[in-house]
């Protein structure tokens, strides 16, 4: 695996360090908050599980399992396999947990689907954002880092659904991408 990464862009101390920083100001903003933290699956799993863990709030946890088709690095059709139920968002405030904001389009249609089940308030929270492929409406209202148009893998990312496991965020080698844009991924997250 290792020998598919062209180069690291966040190390594993940078990363610790960037979702600690995250979690103060999550704690600040939502301390006396009904809070619903909403991971999206499959990307956001790695991300998720260290920033609950440093939120010294009371929280409950969902999870919203979004799949995006695409060629592999870009994402076209979104179908969503299982979202909270209504007892689990209404009245609360909810925060989507996601591993990067792209083209927004998973972010902005489960952000409809929140405030649709009843939720108080909904933000989001990226570890990624790439404001450069944004096509639709929605902002992150917390991220970690941004980056430019590129593609990255590792601590959730996936590439044709592999890469997750990597501690770090780094980019492919240019053939390793090459190599399987045909196969397509469908990969959820
Ligand atoms: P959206 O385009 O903002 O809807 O993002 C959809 C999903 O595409 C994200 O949750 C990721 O699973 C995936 N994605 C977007 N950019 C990257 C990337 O650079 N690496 C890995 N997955 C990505
Ligand atoms: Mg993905």
């Amino acid at each position: 695996m290792q020998q598919d990464v062209e180069r690291i862009l966040f190390s594993e101390s940078e990363l610790v360090d960037a979702v600690e920083l995250l979690a103060g100001n999550l704690t600040e903003a939502y301390r006396g908050s009904d809070l619903t933290v909403v991971s999206v699956l499959k990307g956001s799993c790695v991300f998720a599980a260290d920033l609950i863990r440093r939120l010294p709030i009371p929280m409950e946890l969902g999870f919203a399992v979004a799949e995006s088709y695409g060629d592999g690095t870009t994402s076209s059709e979104l179908s969503v396999h299982h979202f909270p139920a209504r007892e689990e968002l209404d009245g609360r405030d909810v925060l989507l947990v996601d591993d990067i904001l792209d083209s927004g389009r998973t972010l902005s249609a489960l952000r409809t689907r929140v405030l649709a089940r009843g939720a108080v308030s909904v933000r989001t929270c990226v570890l990624l954002d790439k404001p450069s492929r944004r096509s639709a409406e929605i902002e992150a209202d917390f991220r970690c880092f941004e980056i430019d148009d590129l593609f990255v893998v590792g601590y959730g990312l996936d590439f044709a659904g592999r890469y997750r496991n990597l501690p770090y965020v780094a980019e492919l080698r240019a053939e390793v991408l090459a190599g399987s844009l045909a196969s397509g991924s469908g990969e959820a997250g």
